[in-house]
């Protein structure tokens, strides 16, 4: 009796000792685990595994994606590798997410075949701070209970296919610092209500459908440093209030819209702007002369408007990219401030009235050209020496301009992928080294001979001297 006593009690310390070490063990709650097994069940095709460290039984703590305090999750990342086409998962966001309790991180990004409505479950997750469900599937209309996750720093949902509106009640998540719904099929107007999101510091909206005027007021957005309203059909003027971001503001993007009327002086107050676009616009008038102080400036599409002379010979220490084609420019020549660039990797100076010759072009420094087009001006001399000191060219467009030169002599880098030298005066022979472009166009200039075996259509070539061969007639012999 007395030894059985004494093995029940060695039992019983074991279980205890089993127990105690349970407890210490296991970091991960049972709801927390519950909840992200649900997750996975919702999920239909994970090609590139990115859950196979999720397995019942192990400490969810330990699973990819998922960090802990103590032994409840706080934050669920899964990212998918845009470079990488296995990298993506399907289903749904199951409900069962919301048994994570104390999760303030929920980031679900690039994941690219997650699909179903505006996830319903994040209502129900007290402490959640930051949502960022991105560039994934979702679609539907965002609710209009949207405004009862007033506890969130962020939210975004861009790069999805949500439709309708955005919901007036918005305006109640003031704890807003990123608000970012852009690239998704949202229309109608701005709601006015955002300017209660007054810590706000980024907020894009890009790439919807959204229409009206761009409303004025952004004086209640003292920190914002982003904003993006591009792609959109938004009409008017720039708002007045826009002024109001002059310390702080650095991107600056409202292409792609119906907006009209002059630039504003203002924008040359802008000390901290490193990119501005207003391209494809029907902007007018000059470019302000304030633009001289724009001393940080990095990227400036100015691209298709109605923009005329003089532009201001700016005061920027290196621009990296700019666009300033398709506008009523007449440059003449190819700006100092750009020549003297040595960062710059994009230039695109279409119909800008240039006339000189590209032999006199000596940039300061071409490591970094990535694209260069000049296409539709009055450059003449050649571009051999330009494409032999650009070792990173991918795309080059001079079409529409008085270029001469033999094109076997043309140095075509490994990198290069686009050429276009229509409607110039060039000569000689096709080289076999074009074939390694995507896209070629050497039509309406002075080439002859046999045409290498190449895929390009036979409106590359067609209007030279003599060229023969597929896709043109055969030669004779
Ligand atoms: C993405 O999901 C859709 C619908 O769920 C499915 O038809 C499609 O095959 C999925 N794509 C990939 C790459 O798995
Ligand atoms: C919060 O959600 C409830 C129920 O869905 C809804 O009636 C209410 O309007 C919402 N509040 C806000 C501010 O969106
Ligand atoms: C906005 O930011 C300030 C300063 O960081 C902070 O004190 C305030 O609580 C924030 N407002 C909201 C509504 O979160
Ligand atoms: C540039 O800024 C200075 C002071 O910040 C101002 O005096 C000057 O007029 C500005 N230049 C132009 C061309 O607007
Ligand atoms: C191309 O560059 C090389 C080395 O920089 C130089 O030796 C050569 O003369 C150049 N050729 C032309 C046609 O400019
Ligand atoms: C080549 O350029 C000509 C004239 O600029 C144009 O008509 C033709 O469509 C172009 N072809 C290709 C393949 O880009």
């Amino acid at each position: 009796m007395k030894k059985l006593c004494f093995s029940h009690l060695l039992l019983f310390s074991f279980i205890f000792i089993l127990q105690l070490f349970a407890v210490v063990s296991t970091t991960c709650h049972v709801d927390d685990e519950a909840g992200l097994l649900g997750f996975k069940s919702g999920i239909n095709a994970d090609p590139s595994g990115m859950l196979s460290s999720w397995k019942p039984g192990t400490d969810c703590c330990s699973w990819a994606g998922i960090t802990c305090s103590g032994n409840r999750v706080t934050s669920l990342s899964l990212y998918g590798q845009l470079d990488k086409p296995n990298s993506f998962l399907s289903g749904e966001i199951s409900p069962s997410l919301s048994k994570l309790k104390f999760v303030w991180g929920i980031y679900l990004q690039n994941l690219r075949n997650l699909s179903g409505p505006f996830p319903g479950l994040l209502f129900g997750l007290p402490a959640l701070n930051y949502v960022y469900i991105e560039n994934n599937k979702l679609s539907g209309q965002l609710p209009a209970s949207i405004g009862n996750l007033t506890r969130l720093s962020a939210l975004s949902l861009a790069g999805n296919r949500f439709t309708g509106r955005i919901p007036s009640s918005i305006s109640y998540l003031t704890g807003l610092t990123q608000l970012k719904l852009g690239q998704n099929r949202l229309h109608g107007l701005i709601p006015y209500g955002i300017r209660q999101l007054k810590n706000l510091t980024f907020l894009s909206l890009e790439r919807n459908r959204l229409f009206g005027s761009i409303p004025d007021f952004f004086q209640s957005f003292p920190d914002l440093r982003i904003l993006r309203l591009s792609h959109n059909k938004f009409t008017g003027k720039i708002p007045a209030s826009i002024a109001a971001l002059a310390p702080k503001l650095a991107y600056l993007e409202l292409g792609h819209n119906a907006l009209k009327g002059q630039i504003p002086d203002f924008l040359g107050n802008f000390k901290a702007l490193d990119t501005l676009d207003l391209s494809a616009n029907g902007f007018s008038g000059v470019v302000p002369a304030s633009f001289r102080n724009l001393t940080k400036i990095f990227n400036l599409d100015l691209s298709y408007n109605h923009l005329v002379d003089p532009f201001p010979e700016m005061n920027v220490k290196g621009i990296e990219s700019l666009d300033l084609s398709y506008n009523n420019f007449h440059l003449k020549a190819i700006p100092k401030w750009v020549t003297s660039s040595r960062i710059i990797y994009s230039l695109k100076l279409s119909k800008c009235g240039i006339k000189m010759s590209l032999e006199d072009w000596k940039p300061s420094e071409t490591y970094f050209y990535d694209y260069i087009d000049f296409s539709e001006n009055e450059i003449s001399g050649s571009a051999i020496g330009l494409l032999n000191s650009t070792d990173y060219l991918v795309g080059f467009w001079a079409s529409g301009n008085r270029l001469r030169f033999k094109l076997e002599d043309l140095r075509i880098v490994k990198t290069l992928k686009h050429l276009d030298l229509s409607r110039n005066l060039v000569y000689g022979k096709v080289p076999e080294a074009v074939s390694g472009l995507e896209r070629l166009n050497v039509s309406y200039n002075h080439l002859c001979g046999q045409l290498p075996v190449t895929k390009f259509p036979k409106s590359a070539f067609l209007g030279n001297d003599c060229l023969c061969g597929s896709p043109l007639a055969i030669c004779k012999v």
